[in-house]
């Protein structure tokens, strides 16, 4: 059984995925910045430990990894995420920068600021896996000029995490990124493809399937090879 933790496992892909890994017995520590406000969290049945920590604040992390000092992680998944500034106000002729910058700090810093602390509990792992949940957007091989914010956020992140599988995997940590598709989530909007548990299924299936040989890669929800 395995030690999964998930950031922003209170709603969204991240509540489905904590649901996902409890069902089949694994230890899922689940962390969200408001816990009192994770009612839906409490619910799950199962190992679910629900740990605070706002992903983008340094000290908060740093508390949320002396709290779990000693303890593997097995699989680390990044899943909090924002899609930032309103559209009007992340576009080539207006932009928040003040929001911009909000939107690399979740999507961006967070993940890595995450993967730092928590090395230790991944190298304590007998077989650790840091997974983080980008977008399709921040591929630059996608010419959909919306949401500038946004995609440069996850693009940015993309760059990121492809370097560190390179050296993260010589320490026999795999890496990937997986795009989730359009996902019925407050982020997604009630008309995405697919819902929650049919994209955290497929991510599921897709990090099991996570090893050496393909550490490095970009996958949809399906486990399909996505451009960069
Ligand atoms: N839904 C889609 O169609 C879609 C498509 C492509 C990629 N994604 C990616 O999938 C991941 C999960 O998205 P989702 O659709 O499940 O979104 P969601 O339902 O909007 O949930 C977002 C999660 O991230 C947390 N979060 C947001 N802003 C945060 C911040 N500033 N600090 C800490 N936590 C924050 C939220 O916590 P609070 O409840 O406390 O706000 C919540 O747990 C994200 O990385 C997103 O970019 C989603």
């Amino acid at each position: 059984m395995a030690n999964v933790l998930i950031t922003g496992a209170n709603r969204g892909i991240g509540l489905e995925l904590v649901k996902l890994y409890a069902d089949r017995g694994d230890t899922v520590l689940a962390c969200c910045r408001n816990p009192s406000e994770a009612s839906a969290l409490e619910k799950v049945s199962g190992a679910v430990e629900v740990l605070e920590v706002q992903v983008s604040d340094g000290a908060s992390v740093a508390a949320l990894a002396r709290t779990l000092a000693g303890r593997p992680v097995d699989i680390l998944i990044n899943n909090a995420g924002t899609m930032g500034p309103a559209p009007e106000r992340q576009n080539v002729q207006s932009m928040d920068f003040e929001g911009w910058a909000e939107t690399f700090e979740v999507n961006t810093l967070a993940p890595v600021r995450v993967m730092q602390a928590l090395m230790p509990n991944l190298k304590a792992s007998g077989d650790p896996r840091l997974v983080t949940i980008t977008s399709q957007m921040g591929a630059l091989s996608l010419d959909m000029p919306v949401a500038y914010a946004y995609c440069s956020s996850k693009a940015a992140l993309n760059k990121f995490m492809k370097m560190a599988a390179l050296e993260l995997g010589r320490e026999g940590i795999n890496v990937c990124v997986i795009h989730p598709g359009w996902v019925q989530t407050d982020m997604g909007g009630p008309n995405a493809d697919i819902t929650p548990r049919e994209s955290a299924e497929g991510i599921v299936r897709t990090i099991d399937g996570l090893n050496a040989d393909n550490n490095g890669s970009f996958w949809t929800w399906k486990g399909e090879v996505h451009g960069w």
